[in-house]
């Protein structure tokens, strides 16, 4: 039983975002003797030369793209029990980051997703399910359906569709796609990959996938809906029967407060009481914030965009700086929130700590380190970043949408029960009343807030319980 991912990122070659996390993790997680799991990502020039070196050539061929013939080498990578091809082209991945401007990516992913379903007979490797992630991996089951469909190879595989953000969907004009794709025109209807007037990746792969998932339930409903459907709300009703919501896990390997060496001292369930505020000290130190294991410390660890809610955190910041707490951030996106948190920084020195840019190791230090996780997202498909923050005992402030919803037990004081703290609405004071209920808890009731901390570490977000979701799921497909 094989079966294949497909997608533009995976830990630990090339990281933007969740995605990475989850195309690196999971296929881990199945039982070797019972699935073949391999994975095929773009090589990117930008991969670290570590994993450059050690990939080994494959094989080559040129595909015909329309009129365009395009050179496709494939490279393989044994790591960590799992096998990894890398699809090589030196002109479209060839860029400082894995995406570029969306007509650039339009093309890039049209060609990885061909060039992927091409490399199999190549590598003699015929899966029984093609899990496709994201719009970057659209075209492919829309491409199973016209060409390849027409040899004995493919005929028969089947594919799943993960909608990791509904957001981005791979829009660009129909005469262009055409012309790129090299697809015949009989696709480019409002029933198949057009969306209001242009060509949809996303919509491609929805249309024409077996199976749908996404990445917790509650985004599962809410993307039926007007407000978080972004535009395919219609599609993903009418395909409700085949769409479902499996929530994602963490590797707990990785994110392991006991083993984990990026952080000053590690911890478990067990000690964390004494052994936790090290990791404050430390971090505090290293940031240049007041040294005090009083203070309540607010760590934030994202892609700087409004998907996160920094619209809220922005026009609240100065209130919550008037508390008497710490702030601390790290992360890089849109310039405004980049300006917006150097200048808090600068405003409010040894209270918040600005760190614009991606470091692993600084992000492990702050799930460690701080008391308190802020994450209070406009929409959320599932979010990897609240779970690692229960995994290190750091307590998630969080909106009640998507994942976080789904992951994240709101503490109820008479019942003693909750793992973190969240509010309802996309209301900047309710998020500030809530960070000021969580921070009196904190410094009022400390018995009860390492209670929850105690249930925040307890709680298992592994990826045991969702992988064997899968597993049901490809079995149902291939209909083993
Ligand atoms: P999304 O995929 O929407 O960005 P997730 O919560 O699913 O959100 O995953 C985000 C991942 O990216 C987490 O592993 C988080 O630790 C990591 N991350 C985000 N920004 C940074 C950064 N600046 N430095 C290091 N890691 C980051
Ligand atoms: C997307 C979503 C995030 C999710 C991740 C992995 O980037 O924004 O919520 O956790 O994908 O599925």
């Amino acid at each position: 039983k094989k079966i294949l991912f497909v997608a533009s990122e995976c830990v630990p070659f090339i990281k933007t975002g969740g995605l990475a996390d989850v195309v690196g993790s999971l296929p881990k997680c199945f039982d070797k003797e019972y699935f073949d799991v391999r994975v095929i990502v773009p090589k990117y020039m930008c991969m670290k030369e570590e994993f450059k070196n050690q990939m080994q050539y494959r094989a080559h061929f040129y595909m015909e793209m329309n009129w365009r013939s395009q050179y496709v080498g494939i490279l393989e990578m044994q790591y960590d029990g799992i096998t990894y091809y890398f699809i090589d082209n030196e002109y479209y991945f060839a860029g400082p980051k894995p995406y570029g401007n969306i007509y650039e990516d339009i093309e890039k992913f049209a060609f990885f997703s061909r060039a992927a379903l091409s490399a199999l007979p190549v590598l003699d490797f015929r899966p029984d399910i093609i899990h496709c992630h994201d719009w970057q991996t659209g075209l492919i089951p829309v491409y199973l359906k016209d060409t390849f469909q027409q040899g004995e190879f493919f005929r028969g595989i089947k594919t799943v569709m993960t909608i990791h953000n509904l957001k981005f969907q791979g829009v660009w004009d129909m005469k262009t796609v055409k012309d790129i794709t090299g697809l015949p025109s009989y696709f480019f209807t409002p029933d198949k990959l057009e969306a209001y007037g242009d060509a949809n990746y996303l919509k491609g792969g929805l249309v024409y996938a077996d199976a749908i998932t996404t990445v917790s339930n509650t985004y599962a409903e809410e993307i039926k809906t007007a407000f978080y459907g972004e535009n395919l709300d219609g599609l993903l009703n009418a395909r409700a029967n085949s769409l479902r919501g499996i929530l994602n896990g963490i590797d707990y390997d990785e994110y392991n407060p006991e083993t984990d060496k990026y952080i000053a001292k590690n911890y478990n369930a067990k000690n964390f009481r004494k052994e936790k505020a090290k990791n404050k000290r430390a971090l505090q130190e290293e940031l240049g914030l007041e040294v005090n294991d009083k203070k309540f410390l607010i760590g934030i660890v994202s892609r700087l965009t409004d998907q996160k809610g920094f619209d809220l955190i922005n026009y609240m910041m100065d209130e919550i700086c008037q508390q008497d707490l710490q702030i601390a951030v790290l992360g890089t996106g849109e310039e405004k929130y980049e300006n917006a948190f150097r200048y808090f920084a600068w405003k409010y020195p040894g209270k918040v700590s600005a760190n614009i840019y991606y470091s692993e190791a600084l992000s492990h230090k702050i799930y460690a380190g701080c008391d308190a996780f802020l994450m209070p997202s406009l929409f959320e498909p599932c979010g990897l970043s609240q779970l690692m923050s229960l995994r290190y005992g750091t307590v998630p402030i969080v909106r009640e949408t998507g994942g976080l919803k789904d992951t994240v037990w709101p503490y109820n004081e008479f019942e003693g029960t909750g793992t973190g703290f969240s509010f309802a609405n996309y209301n900047a004071h309710e998020m500030f009343n809530t960070i000021r209920y969580a921070h009196s808890v904190y410094i009022e009731k400390k018995r009860e807030w390492n209670k929850i901390i105690d249930r925040a570490m307890a709680a298992d977000f592994s990826w045991k319980a969702s992988a064997m979701k899968y597993q049901e799921l490809y079995d149902w497909l291939a209909g083993f």
